[in-house]
């Protein structure tokens, strides 16, 4: 679809924290944007204007009457709830917002006359425990939780929704995320949680022997494939990851050197069921984008901690 043709662009999960990047690079680009979002887990930031916010839930009735009303050329449907620990609690509530509220947006899409969705997905949650890395597209899906079985149920809609009703959709399959404005205080994003410790004074911790292997992408480089895929014509599900896997020990290692912190990490007691090896091929988001990571890692954890530091010490800013 022509750049041009995707001018009025709905972002769902707009006030959290890849939500808040991608905002910005619309608002950058020149579209006209409308977010939509309760405010659960917002990141803290302003929506920054011009764009709106609807403080909505995906299934209610105010947003189905946002989206008619804004009439959106395309949506980019960032807001779910997080966390696989949580969806292993409660499965149900965890499938009310990100299944059921998935197709709410999916329906409200359809009647707005919307042409193109980018659904936010995950990598990780989707692969499981891979018998062969990196993980292709084509790799069989093996969730291993609530939340994993969700993306995948929002990627079997998002097919439907294409066969049956002609709404153009492509599901891009996030590695780790990471950077300014992910929240510090919570179970998920070791490297958020690593720099709240860091900047609390407290040793990052690190499950087992912190060999674990993770794919770690600057949401810098994520809100740039979301506002490309808007406009591609790319299906299907596509991978964005940086290609590599690093130790979960070496990235607090390099946190801890920018911090000046001496102690190093803590080793605690491995979770169970934990993945070992993670990261994704992204060959096919480079072929059908002209998608790649551009930001080294040592440079993202570098700005990633100056605006940790920065937040600190701004007055009402959320310290994570
Ligand atoms: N952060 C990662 O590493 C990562 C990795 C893979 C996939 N994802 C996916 O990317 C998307 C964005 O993740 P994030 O890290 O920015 O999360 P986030 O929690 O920071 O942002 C989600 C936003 O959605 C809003 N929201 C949640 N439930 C809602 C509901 N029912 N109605 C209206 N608004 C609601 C929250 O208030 C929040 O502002 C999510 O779909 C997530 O599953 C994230």
């Amino acid at each position: 679809m022509p750049r041009a043709a995707v001018e009025r662009v709905l972002v769902t999960g707009g006030a959290g924290f890849i939500g808040t990047h991608t905002v910005r690079r619309l608002l950058d680009d020149g579209r006209a944007v409308l977010v939509l979002d309760d405010l659960r887990h917002a990141c803290g930031e302003p929506v920054p204007r011009p764009a709106e916010l609807v403080r909505a839930e995906l299934s209610s009735r105010t947003a189905a009457e946002a989206i008619a009303g804004f009439r959106p050329h395309g949506i980019i449907h960032l807001a779910a709830q997080g966390g696989v620990g949580r969806s292993v609690r409660d499965p149900a509530g965890d499938a009310q917002v990100n299944v059921v509220g998935t197709c709410a947006i999916l329906r409200a899409a359809v009647d707005a006359g919307c042409r193109r969705v980018v659904f936010a997905s995950s990598g990780g949650a989707i692969y499981g425990r891979a018998r062969r890395l990196p993980s292709q597209e084509g790799d069989r899906e093996h969730p291993l939780s609530p939340y994993g079985a969700a993306k995948l149920a929002c990627e079997g809609y998002l097919g439907m929704f294409r066969r049956t009703f002609g709404l153009s959709s492509v599901a891009l399959r996030y590695s780790n995320v990471y950077g300014p404005y992910q929240d510090g205080t919570g179970e998920a994003g070791v490297v958020a949680i690593s720099i709240h410790r860091l900047l609390g004074g407290e040793r990052p911790q690190v499950t087992g022997d912190g060999l674990q292997t993770r794919d770690f992408v600057y949401v810098g480089d994520v809100a740039r494939a979301n506002c490309l895929a808007l406009a591609a014509a790319a299906t299907g599900a596509l991978n964005v990851g940086t290609g590599r896997g690093t130790a979960v020990r070496e990235v607090l290692e390099i946190l801890g050197r920018l911090a000046g912190d001496r102690a190093g990490p803590e080793l605690i007691p491995a979770r169970p069921g934990e993945v070992r090896h993670t990261h994704l091929l992204v060959e096919r988001a480079d072929r059908q984008l002209g998608w790649r990571a551009e930001v080294p890692l040592a440079a993202g954890l570098q700005q990633t901690l100056a605006s940790f530091r920065e937040r600190a010490g701004r007055p009402g800013a959320p310290g994570g």
